[in-house]
């Protein structure tokens, strides 16, 4: 799971390759009249705002704030932040440590809330929601990887992949086709039964990528995603990530790194410097 942040907690990963039909269930507002792009598919529950007539883009933050406090002391870790990301692309974000870069991406999965300022992502207003649905944006909308993967160290690669599924109340062994069509998907076809101690750094991103991906998110957020593995590696999961974000639909991957090769392979790059675009 996720890493820790400060108000909330928890996430899913999914995937598939295409973004797929609107997963909110919850009773509510059905997406507004007339709108054909990605806010009806997002349309959901009563306490999801939808995005106003002529949205575009799959994100957008505006006059994005998040202060921490630590006794007396306040730190902006975004500063006013203002950001439009389109759909089916790769864009990285690079920046200085301590620039604010995974606090973009925890305000953009639903995983910490703004200060002020507005995020938008795929027509949902994450600043309006409340816990729950907070939580089904992430487990639905929303895939995640991390640096250090996040395996459950217990479980086998197929197991892995298919776990959102079962939070989802579906039983493992339903998702099992799916999960092992997406291992095939990244390559793993011949680990699905092995569980992360028993792969290679780049295998189990690749396992985690899998992951990220079976709920079909429309975002997939990545995290240092390349930071725990070597070169050659690491290109080869970033190629993995451009994949997803090319393979149709209108997924967006938006992945924070330090990585000098990750300018050449995604198809922008945004600098995140003391807390804002730079
Ligand atoms: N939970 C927290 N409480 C207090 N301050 C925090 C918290 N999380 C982050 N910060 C501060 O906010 C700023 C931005 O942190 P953030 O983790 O977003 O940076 P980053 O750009 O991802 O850096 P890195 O490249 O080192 O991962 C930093 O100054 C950090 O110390
Ligand atoms: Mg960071």
């Amino acid at each position: 799971m996720p890493p820790p942040t400060s108000t909330t907690t928890g996430s899913r990963r999914s995937n598939s390759i295409r973004p797929g039909p609107p997963r909110y269930s919850r009773s509510s507002s059905p997406p507004a009249a007339g709108s054909t792009d990605r806010c009806s598919r997002f349309g959901g529950p009563a306490t999801i705002t939808p995005v106003a007539d002529g949205e575009q883009n799959l994100v957008e933050a505006i006059d994005l704030v998040r202060e921490y406090r630590l006794g007396e002391e306040r730190v902006r870790a975004l500063d006013g932040l203002d950001l439009s990301l389109a759909g089916g692309r790769f864009v990285s974000v690079v920046g200085p440590s301590g620039a604010g870069k995974s606090t973009l991406l925890h305000l953009m999965g639903a995983l910490d809330t703004p200060t002020s300022g507005t995020i938008r992502v795929a027509g949902v207003d994450l600043g309006s929601l409340d816990d729950a649905a907070a939580s089904e944006f992430r487990r639905t909308t929303v895939g995640f990887v991390f640096q250090f993967f996040n395996l459950v160290p217990t479980m086998s690669a197929w197991e892995n992949v298919a776990l959102p599924r079962l939070l989802d109340s579906q039983s493992l062994r339903k998702a099992k086709p799916r999960a092992i069509e997406l291992l095939e998907r990244v390559g793993l076809g011949d680990r699905v039964d092995h569980r992360p101690s028993e792969l290679s750094g780049g295998q189990m991103q690749r396992v985690a990528i899998a992951r990220s991906l079976i709920m079909e998110p429309a975002i997939l957020l990545a995290d240092e995603p390349t930071g725990n593995l070597d070169s050659a590696t690491g290109a080869s999961v970033l190629e993995l990530l451009s994949d997803v974000a090319h393979e149709g639909g209108d997924r967006l991957v938006v992945m924070v790194t330090h990585d000098p090769n990750a300018a050449s392979v995604a198809d922008q790059t945004i600098t995140v410097r003391d807390g804002k675009i730079a």
